[in-house]
């Protein structure tokens, strides 16, 4: 009986706007039939291959499948391998941008990191004109993000931030951190090692930056685990603009939201950014565990999670799911 009281008290904002015919979603039913309908039909698709410049990574079992939506009021639904942990690896990103947007503020974050689609791959050796990276949403803006986010302290106090801040994100369920992933990356690691050392030349970092340890820091982020329920809310309190739909939590702010969606919108699929926005045209941000989280703004946060990749790097039934997803629902902006 307590179980069901505080399920009733966890859900009583549903419970009411439900009554009062308000729900983000009100055919939620009609919705997660097609979800179910989608996830069939993409199942067996088997083209693409798991990332295996991460050795860790290429020994994740490929046919793994996840569809998993959380609305701005809290509805949700799974299917498939939901509740299998995944490394976030580039969804880390967008996190890490809104942290250093929080702490700095616009012009400061972007006086060290542009924001322009670079056109290029992920982990190009590549920097603007300014000789800053091009955006945060490619390693060497993500490494950037990391220098900025609160370098005084302690390295095992700026990661609990990180996962702390994954939490509050998820729903207040504690993240996982996948320390052979993160090792195996640290030992494999020459070209983002290559593009700090790049930006370093080039004066980017902020003055007392500490390349190894912000290395180090970024690898981390990138080794953060969680499932797709727990990233679907994450997706769904960036639709919410900041605040979870399960907790009512702001984590962050509106403007830092917008200005998130608004760079996973040009540059959160590699270089099939343009080609993204221009067929699906939602902001999303893919990683290559096969990650993939995908915003529809005040309206839901979903997460598709399958590792085989195509050759750009992005999950194969991820892409393939966003496709059904715009022509059956008019979910693409005019
Ligand atoms: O730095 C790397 O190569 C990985 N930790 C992240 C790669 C990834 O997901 C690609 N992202 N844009």
């Amino acid at each position: 009986f307590r179980e069901f009281i505080s399920l009733i008290k966890e859900h009583s904002g549903l419970i009411q706007r439900a009554m009062q015919g308000q729900l983000a979603v009100p055919d939620f039913a009609g919705l997660v039939g097609d979800v179910h309908r989608m996830y069939r039909e993409i199942l067996p698709v088997r083209s693409g291959a798991v990332a295996d410049y991460i050795p860790q990574l290429a020994r994740v079992n490929p046919e793994q499948f996840a569809i998993s939506l959380c609305t701005v009021d809290g509805q949700r639904t799974s299917v498939g391998d939901d509740d299998v942990p995944f490394c976030v690896q580039s969804v880390s990103k967008t996190v890490s941008y809104c942290l250093a947007l929080e702490e700095h503020g616009v012009d400061l974050t972007h006086g060290h990191v542009g924001r322009e689609p670079s056109g290029q791959s992920f982990n190009e050796l590549t920097l603007n004109r300014q000789g800053r990276p091009h955006n945060p949403m490619i390693n060497a803006g993500a490494i950037m993000c990391c220098s900025l986010i609160r370098p005084e302290l302690a390295p095992a106090d700026r990661f609990d931030h990180v996962a702390r801040t994954w939490q509050r994100l998820a729903g207040g369920r504690r993240t996982g951190f996948n320390n052979a992933v993160y090792l195996s990356e640290r030992q494999t690691a020459d070209r983002n090692f290559a593009l700090g050392y790049s930006m370093r030349e080039n004066r980017a970092f902020p003055n007392g930056t500490n390349l190894q340890e912000t290395l180090e820091f970024y690898f981390q982020c990138c080794s953060v685990e969680l499932d797709a329920r727990m990233l679907s809310v994450v997706a769904g309190t960036l639709a919410a603009g900041g605040v979870c739909p399960l907790t009512g939590d702001r984590v962050f702010s509106e403007e830092t939201v917008q200005h998130c969606l608004s760079l996973m919108a040009t540059c959160g699929m590699y270089d099939f950014s343009g080609e993204f926005a221009f067929t699906v045209g939602l902001p999303a941000k893919s990683g290559v565990s096969g990650a993939m989280m995908i915003v529809i703004p005040q309206l839901m946060g979903i997460c598709v999670w399958s590792p085989r990749l195509d050759e750009l790097g992005n999950s194969v039934r991820g892409i393939e799911f966003c496709r059904k997803l715009v022509a059956e629902y008019q979910v693409h902006p005019h």
